[in-house]
């Protein structure tokens, strides 16, 4: 565990309705009288959310997957640093749409950068806080891409190829496999009540367990 508090990630490929469940997460939590922080990556600092700018803006096509990768490692060095640590030490339940398995499926399954590098990464980023769950919200690549495209034209991310999304799919059901400890597998491809409640039934398991 991390700090005093409880670290929740969810994570999945784009349109998976991560963002939606976790809304959802909070206000169970809450009901059941815990003190929860929402935030996102790359973002939740003033400095990672203009990271989140320059990593997101499709005007920026020419960036090389280094400099990807570096740029959300260094928007998550200050996040972790500067709102989830501090947040676990006070003893709150920190939600956080995506962390540093987005890197290991994005940048490590996707664009193929070797897997001992973003390990090294993640561990300077993070500082050793690291998920105590993680929700994968799983559905078929084109589906999730339908729905995100429905906002609009996409970010630089949601522009790759219908390849590049199976790859961070699989990538991200690998570390499932892995990790099943801490990474659970939920099907994304039920109503948003049926996903909330596998989500609740989980986390109410491990906090039972805490
Ligand atoms: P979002 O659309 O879920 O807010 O996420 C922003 C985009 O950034 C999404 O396309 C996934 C991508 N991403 C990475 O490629 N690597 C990362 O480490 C993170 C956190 C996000």
């Amino acid at each position: 565990m991390s700090g005093r508090g409880l670290f929740i990630t969810f994570e999945g490929v784009e349109g998976c309705g991560k963002s939606t469940q976790l809304e959802r997460l909070k206000a169970h939590l809450e009901s059941r009288g815990r003190d929860v922080v929402t935030t996102r990556e790359p973002g939740g600092t003033p400095i990672a959310e203009t990271l989140r700018g320059l990593l997101l803006d499709p005007a920026n096509s020419a960036m090389a997957p280094v400099t990807e990768l570096l740029l959300y490692e260094a928007a998550r060095a200050q996040h972790v640093a500067r709102l989830i640590g501090p947040a676990l030490e006070a003893g709150q339940v920190v939600l956080c749409d995506r962390f540093a398995d987005s890197t290991t499926a994005y940048q490590g399954a996707g664009r193929g950068l070797a897997e001992d590098t973003l390990a090294e990464l993640h561990a300077i980023a993070t500082q050793g806080v690291w998920p105590d769950l993680t929700l994968v919200i799983d559905l078929p690549v084109e589906l999730g891409l339908k729905r995100a495209r429905r906002s609009g034209e996409g970010d630089r991310i949601e522009q790759e190829s219908i390849a590049f999304h199976e790859r961070v799919r699989a990538g991200f059901l690998r570390q499932a496999k892995s990790d099943p400890g801490r990474v659970r597998v939920v099907d994304g491809t039920g109503s948003v009540d049926q996903v909330g409640a596998a989500i609740g039934a989980i986390v109410d398991d491990v906090l039972e367990g805490v």
